[in-house]
């Protein structure tokens, strides 16, 4: 576990061609992350939780560093608390959107990405709504590039704080009851969820209507043998899914993904499937209620239960900056092997 006062001290400036920590360049997903380096993360993260309960919240641990997020979707959590992250380590932080810049004008990803890097940019941080945009910036960028959501596929940083989150108040991701409910058909947390909690050993169960979770893709793993998705289970019933549940990670409707003909109404859903506190009552007494944000209260979860005992959501915000910086710290600092 790194220690606080490690990051005390400005890294080497090394350039983007030695390997970073752990070796890895970039963040794309967490399918293929170890569980052992998932486990450093969040016992990194853990060493930044410290540096932000300090009153002088900045250490010079990335200081010559220059991050770029550039989104081209919205973004309230994501992009601020990369933003807070990158700081609060003394990194230059500039934030590009798609609206505003030259993407208006029809300049293409690529040549996008090339303009931040020809500004010596370390770290692009990218979320664009097309699954597979921050891969194709990867294969053509010496910067690191971490995927802060790609379309439906894909967002690492959001399953690593959700992790964080669990183990922060159960100890351990190990064995735990997760019940996802909602659209996962279109939920890039959902995905990369997935990879996340079965590597660390969480019993994760699957709940909405049929039309809403992605059996393809579920299939897809669940047929190799001894992949960790063969733990995962489907259950279309709500109430059975929340039996003796640890966690319930509630997931939004993603309406601006979603084509017609999945629901019959939002109405209907919100009875059928939307969590209250009678549902709740159904897991287990210390169930904690996560929600990656932003949330259609009302609708996927009650104001009651999303401002309630057993809410985290607002820890997980709080959680997400941390884990950013444990994320920029593993990714942007040189390995000490060798040296
Ligand atoms: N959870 C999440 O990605 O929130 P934002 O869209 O606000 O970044």
């Amino acid at each position: 576990m790194i220690k606080a006062r490690e990051l005390a001290k400005p890294q080497a400036q090394s350039g983007h061609t030695q390997p970073a920590k752990g070796g890895r360049r970039h963040l794309l997903d967490l399918d293929d992350l170890s569980r052992a380096e998932i486990e450093t993360l969040l016992s990194t993260a853990k060493t930044m939780q410290e540096v932000l309960h300090r009153d002088i919240k900045k250490v010079p641990t990335l200081r010559g560093k220059t991050i770029i997020t550039l989104f081209y979707e919205a973004s309230t959590r994501t992009r601020v608390s990369f933003e807070q992250a990158g700081k609060v380590l003394s990194a230059d932080v500039i934030n590009v959107s798609s609206s505003g810049s030259s993407v208006e004008k029809g300049e293409s990803l690529y040549n996008t990405a090339k303009t931040l890097q020809a500004m010596n940019a370390d770290i692009i941080v990218i979320r664009h709504p097309h699954s597979g945009a921050p891969y194709l910036m990867s294969h053509f960028l010496d910067s690191c590039v971490i995927n802060a959501g790609d379309g439906s596929h894909a967002h690492p940083t959001q399953a690593l704080l959700d992790l964080y989150t669990l183990q922060q108040h159960l100890g351990t991701v190990e064995g735990l009851k997760v019940v996802m409910v909602g659209d996962i058909l279109y939920s890039r947390v959902a995905r990369s969820n997935l990879w996340g909690l079965t590597k660390m050993g969480a019993q994760v169960v699957l709940c909405g209507p049929l039309t809403l979770i992605p059996l393809d893709f579920l299939t897809a793993y669940r047929n190799r043998e001894g992949h960790p998705f063969a733990s995962i289970e489907v259950e279309t019933n709500v109430e059975r899914a929340l039996e003796g549940a640890d966690a319930v990670m509630v997931l939004r409707l993603q309406r601006e993904r979603q084509q017609a003909g999945h629901l019959p109404s939002l109405r209907e859903y919100s009875q059928v499937y939307g969590i209250n506190q009678k549902r709740l009552a159904l897991a287990k007494p210390n169930v904690l209620v996560l929600h990656p944000g932003p949330m259609n209260e009302g609708i996927e979860i009650d104001p009651e239960v999303a401002h309630g005992a057993h809410s985290v959501i607002e820890e997980q915000v709080n959680n997400g900056v941390a884990v950013r910086m444990a994320v920029l710290y593993q990714l942007a600092t040189p390995s000490r092997e060798g040296s």
